[in-house]
């Protein structure tokens, strides 16, 4: 019995064959999974790992009650604590630790900028990052960074260890490059449900090698692409049909 059939019911039928691959390539109980922009979406980010990262900046309150709700029906909450890190930075995190069959999870959520990651401290990310995940990354607060930032991207995907996985829908990988250049590879795609306008796939890549020049590589290919369509970014309180 896999972990997939205790979030089933917080999932669409239609993703489950695409999700199934994903959770037989990923899970790990040892590796962080890091999810930029996860608002409560726990049910999908269980299938990746049981060391998890979250990061939003909006709504986080909610967000974690709506979290400990919905573990509730599928595993058992066991500690959830609020602390401050020791770390210079001094960050609030807030820490559920929960169990579904014989796994034990640990959440950590931070109402932080997933920007700051590779830049600010997260004692959680000291040795790289399994699997990094966005689905969605719009809209989002004015104050947060854009996601797709061609400087913050190529941070976070050179702090993914190679072996390691991103999963993405809605913030593709590279726009004209191929992904071989970029040291990954696609490993599968398919549907994987969002709250969304646009109706595109997931896709889940691998990291095969370190590329040195990374970031010229992800900064050519977002100005490549800004020369043929600008990237729709809006924010929370905006719709994307304000946006034309
Ligand atoms: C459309 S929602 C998607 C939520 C979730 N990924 C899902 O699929 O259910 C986009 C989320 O990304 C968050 N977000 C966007 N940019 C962010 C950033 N730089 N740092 C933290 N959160 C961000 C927003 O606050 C919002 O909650």
């Amino acid at each position: 019995m896999s972990i997939l059939e205790n979030v089933a019911h917080l999932l669409e039928d239609e993703e489950i064959p695409f999700l199934k691959k994903v959770h037989n390539l990923v899970f790990s109980q040892r590796g962080v999974v890091v999810y930029a922009g996860a608002a409560s979406d726990i049910e999908h980010a269980v299938l990746l790992g049981s060391n998890l990262v979250f990061f939003d900046t909006h709504l986080p309150k909610e967000n974690v009650s709506e979290i400990i709700k919905k573990v509730e029906g599928f595993g058992v909450v066991e500690d959830v604590r609020t602390e401050k890190s020791k770390e210079a930075w001094k960050m609030w995190k807030t820490i559920v630790e929960f169990r579904v069959k014989n796994i034990t999870f640990r959440l950590v959520y931070y109402a932080e900028d997933a920007t700051n990651i590779g830049l600010k401290w997260f004692p959680e990310l000291e040795n790289g990052i399994h699997a990094y995940f966005v689905k969605v990354p719009f809209p989002k607060e004015q104050k947060a960074g854009s996601l797709r930032e061609p400087k913050f991207f190529s941070r976070v995907l050179r702090m993914i260890n190679v072996g390691g996985f991103y999963l993405e829908r809605e913030c593709p990988i590279s726009f004209q490059i191929p992904v071989e250049e970029l040291g990954f590879e696609k490993v599968a795609s398919g549907y994987i449900s969002a709250l969304s306008v646009h109706d595109a796939k997931g896709n889940l890549y691998r990291k095969v090698k370190e590329v040195e020049n990374l970031e010229e590589l992800v900064l050519l290919d977002w100005m490549m692409a800004s020369d043929k369509f600008e990237p729709v970014e809006f924010e929370i309180g905006e719709s994307p049909e304000d946006i034309t």
